[in-house]
This record gives C-alpha cells, sequence and structure tokens, in this order.
C-alpha cells in the first residue's frame, strides 16, 4: 500500500488478537510499530516474535491517564513521532443488562471509551504540531446495531464512532484524518473468552457463523487489511467514516 513504508504507528492491545495481527501486517509494510498493552508478558513474547527493530513495547492500562502519558513518552523518546495511531485494545463480557451493576459498567466504560480518550488526548496533538497523522479506532458492529449482552460495551463502541467524526471535524483541515473500523465476530482471544463462560456462551457463537453470509469468523487478518488500506496513502480521501469488517453480517448503505 503507498504511503505506509517508514512510518511509526501506536498500537494498543496489539500483544493479541486483532491487534497483534495490525502490528503483523504494519510490520509487513515496512511500518515501526510501538505497542501499549497492559499485558507486559504478552509484550515481551510480541518482541521475542516481531523483532525488537521493528517494535517497541510499553506496558500501560489504557484507562490510565497517567500510565498511558508515561508509555508514550518511553515510546518515543528520541524518535520523529507518531504517524499513526491505532486504537484497539478493549474489552467485555457477556452479561444481560439487568443483571449487570455499576462495578462492572465503570470497567466497561474505562477500558472501551476512556481508554481510547486518553489516547487521543495524548497523541494526537504531536500530529496536530506535525501537520498530519491518521488515527483508525476498532469499534464494532456491536456500537452500530447492537449485541445482545453488551450494552454498556455497545454504548462505548457507538460513542467511539460519534467520536471519531466529531474529532475528524475539528482536525481534518489541520491534516489529522480519523476513521472507524467495525470488526464483526472475530476469532481472538477475546471472542473465545465468551463462548468459555457457558452452554449459552457456545450457543452465541454457533448462530454467529450461522448468520454471517461467509459462514466463518472474522480473522485479525481481515482486520489489519483495512487498518493498512485506511492508514496508507490510498485512503487519503476517506474521512470520518465507520466501515464494517463482518463478513457481511451487517450491511450499511
Ligand atoms: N473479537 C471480536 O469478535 C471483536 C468484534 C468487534 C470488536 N472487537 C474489538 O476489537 C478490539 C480487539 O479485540 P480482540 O478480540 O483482539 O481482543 P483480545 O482480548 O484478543 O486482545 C485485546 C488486547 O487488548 C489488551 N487490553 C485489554 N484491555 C486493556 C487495557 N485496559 N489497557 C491496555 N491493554 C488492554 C489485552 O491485554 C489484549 O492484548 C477490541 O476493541 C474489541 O472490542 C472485537
Amino acid at each position: 500500500m503507498r504511503g505506509l513504508t517508514g512510518k511509526t504507528a501506536l498500537i494498543t492491545g496489539g500483544v493479541s488478537g486483532l491487534g497483534k495481527g495490525i502490528v503483523e501486517r504494519f510490520v509487513v509494510e515496512g511500518v515501526h510499530c510501538l505497542v501499549i498493552d497492559r499485558d507486559a508478558e504478552g509484550g515481551g513474547r510480541l518482541i521475542e516474535t516481531v523483532g525488537a527493530d521493528k517494535v517497541a513495547f510499553a506496558a500501560a492500562d489504557i484507562s490510565d491517564y497517567g500510565a498511558v502519558q508515561a508509555a508514550v513518552k518511553s515510546l518515543t523518546a528520541g524518535n520523529k513521532g507518531i504517524d499513526i495511531l491505532v486504537n484497539n485494545a478493549g474489552w467485555d463480557k457477556p452479561v444481560n443488562f439487568l443483571d449487570t451493576d455499576p462495578e462492572f459498567w465503570k470497567k466497561v466504560i474505562d477500558i472501551n471509551l476512556y481508554g481510547p480518550i486518553n489516547l487521543h488526548h495524548i497523541v494526537v496533538p504531536g500530529m496536530v504540531e506535525r501537520g498530519g497523522g491518521k488515527v483508525i479506532n476498532i469499534a464494532s458492529d456491536a456500537g452500530r446495531v447492537g449485541s445482545s449482552g453488551e450494552s454498556v460495551y455497545s454504548a462505548c463502541k457507538g460513542g467511539i464512532i460519534a467520536f471519531t467524526k466529531t474529532l475528524c471535524r475539528e482536525l481534518a483541515r489541520k491534516g489529522v484524518v480519523l476513521n472507524t473500523v467495525c470488526p464483526g465476530p472475530s476469532d481472538t482471544p477475546l471472542l473465545a473468552s465468551f463462548a468459555d463462560t457457558g452452554e449459552a456462551g457456545v450457543r452465541l457463537m454457533e448462530s454467529l457463523k450461522r448468520a454471517i453470509p461467509l459462514k466463518r469468523l472474522g480473522t485479525p487478518e481481515d482486520v489489519a487489511g483495512m487498518v493498512a488500506f485506511l492508514a496508507s496513502a490510498d485512503a487519503d480521501f476517506i474521512v470520518g467514516q465507520t466501515i464494517s469488517v463482518s463478513g457481511g453480517l451487517t450491511m450499511h448503505g
């Protein structure tokens, strides 16, 4: 893809699942990757697999503003700054809303809403200063069409879709372009953890596969391709969009 070689990308949640796929795809495209993830051991494994010359890692919880600030500072010390930000880290556990409580809502909102907001607030000023940058936010089709058992998570992902459009309106003229990618059900440790929560989870997985026109779950490669495209110069005129990568489960006009 055009315009990716030599760029620097910061990816949150790059240790596992979709984030790891995004890191691996960026490396193929010649992008230097900076990864923030709360899984420090996984970060060590990622560096071993991908190579310390291609990826740098800092452990932080994205919901902790101060910790993210320190992580970004350490990752960018001595280099030219971040060209691409991918807000990918996220978490949920499927529970019907009436069985949830405020402690659970707080955890879901801290990770899925405050987390990406923290990253924008810390990273985007540097992009504005340098006259440009690309932000790709990983939301979810749950934020577009809803997802049973994921009410508060869906609210966060819908919030990220709206946040992305609004920030894009504020910043596009300064060269910073934002878009949102909405994966459908994808084969990652997060989705596997849903099935682990019992018989209902297993039924959910099977019914999801049946409902997807392509009759399979998404893969990290499916999502990484769209992220790499949006980050590239080939997508320079695609601005503030929300794009589903869902095997046709959701088809938006
Ligand atoms: N897998 C799916 O079916 C699916 C569908 C739609 C959207 N998504 C979204 O895609 C993104 C990636 O999900 P995945 O399926 O690859 O999950 P995953 O659990 O496999 O990977 C998520 C990564 O994020 C990290 N992480 C989680 N919370 C964090 C925090 N507070 N601070 C720092 N790191 C944190 C984890 O350690 C992990 O490495 C998430 O935003 C998720 O909501 C996933």
